[in-house]
């Protein structure tokens, strides 16, 4: 359908396969260096793609950073095999993906077709979850190397729900924009259920996984999917209509409850003046230390680079062919972004891969964006807006 492109990242576990997890990942690092987003690395495939062992991101200031599995280390060997971890754009390739969305614009949107599809964002949604159900988005089988902070309680408290410890109350993850569910929240509750069995006496029955999820969407049907699947528990799971845009929080989400806010390609999905209030609204919802954990489109990537004639809403911002919109981001517009609502940002990277054609000699670069922001202990409190 509409050029949508997953970042399956270079692992083969997904979030049951805990014992193989990797602990590196696949994003270089820019939290100490705005400038050079070019030559700040890290990969992960697409769907389509076959998965290596490790991740492809690295954290720039480890010693030595941890790469995906395939290394491009002899240019000359660029045709032999079809995809490439960590791989910084060459300048000609930046120049030819440059020279491509400047044509772009020579073609740009009617703003009467621009205004409507932002107008009527969470409709196209609706339309592209009546087409493909729960069916698009598959397991992010990447999250537990990349985000391994969604599958661990904080220090001192359990995975499993123990009664008589009225004090542990359940650790709270929120997705934002979680469509119907299949690629993060029913995984996601799945993993828990393996941890809580895990500390589960022997010969007890499973404990309880001492986790809410909060899964929003703006899209109405993706919701009313997600909650007829047989993996949906209301007993861990809160599903709910909310477009992150909103002047406000959601209703059944107190201020400063949320321990983790997950944001997967759902940013790229707002047209950029909703960006500051969406911020906000995350900001709101996350108990201090609470962590928001994104990844999304970067500039350059193929996705952008292969927009058709007639797409380009205005810069960096697109509409697929079923008229979703998508941004392409650079790290330092999310930089700007989080340090704006006050976020300290822990990572801040880009994840690059480049795949090949073997047959047309054909270079593709994509690329991804990573981030992980925490809200500060700050002293005073932040409430719903009246
Ligand atoms: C590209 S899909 C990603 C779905 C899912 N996060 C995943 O990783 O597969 C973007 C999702 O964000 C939702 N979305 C877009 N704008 C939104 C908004 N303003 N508020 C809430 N959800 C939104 C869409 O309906 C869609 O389900």
């Amino acid at each position: 359908m509409c050029g949508h492109v997953h970042p399956a990242v270079a692992v083969t576990v997904g979030p049951g396969g805990s014992t193989e997890k990797k602990s590196t990942s696949s994003v270089v690092n820019v939290v100490q260096d705005s400038t050079r987003q070019q030559d700040l690395v890290s990969s992960t495939t697409s769907e389509a793609e076959p998965r290596s062992e490790s991740s492809a991101v690295f954290e720039r200031d480890r010693d030595r950073p941890s790469f995906g599995g395939r290394l491009l280390t002899d240019e000359a060997n660029v045709f032999s095999q079809n995809a490439w971890d960590h791989v910084e754009m060459t300048e000609e390739d930046r120049q030819r993906a440059l020279a491509k969305i400047a044509e772009h614009a020579q073609n740009a949107v009617d703003p009467a077709v621009r205004d409507d599809v932002v107008a009527n964002a969470p409709q196209y949604w609706d339309q592209f979850y009546t087409t493909n159900q729960e069916k698009f988005f598959k397991e992010r089988q990447w999250l537990p190397i990349e985000f391994p902070e969604l599958f661990a309680p904080p220090q001192g408290r359990t995975a499993a729900n123990i009664a008589d410890d009225l004090t542990d109350l359940p650790f709270t993850i929120m997705e934002v924009g979680c469509g119907a569910g299949g690629a993060t929240v029913f995984p996601l509750l799945k993993e828990w259920r393996k941890l809580a069995d895990a500390e589960t006496p022997p010969g007890e029955p499973a404990a309880d996984p001492n986790l809410l999820i909060h899964a929003c969407d703006f899209s109405s049907v993706a919701v009313q999917h997600l909650k007829t699947l047989d993996e949906f528990d209301p007993k861990h799971i809160n599903a709910f209509v909310y477009d992150l845009a909103s002047p406000d929080i959601p209703e059944s989400v107190a201020a400063e409850s949320v321990d983790i806010v997950v944001l997967i390609f759902i940013f790229s999905a707002l047209p950029p003046p909703k960006w500051k209030q969406a911020m906000e609204n995350v900001y709101k919802i996350l108990k201090p230390g609470g962590l928001v954990l994104l990844r999304d489109y970067a500039r350059l990537d193929l996705a952008q680079v292969r927009m058709k004639k007639g797409r380009l809403l205005e810069e960096n911002l697109y509409m697929r062919g079923d008229k979703t919109m998508v941004y392409f981001f650079t790290t330092d517009e999310i930089r700007e972004l989080a340090e704006q609502q006050g976020f300290e940002i822990t990572q801040l990277g880009l994840d690059q891969r480049l795949l090949v054609n073997r047959g047309k000699q054909l270079r593709m670069n994509r690329n991804w964006l990573q981030c992980k922001l925490r809200k500060p202990h700050v002293v005073g409190t932040v409430s719903r807006s009246e």
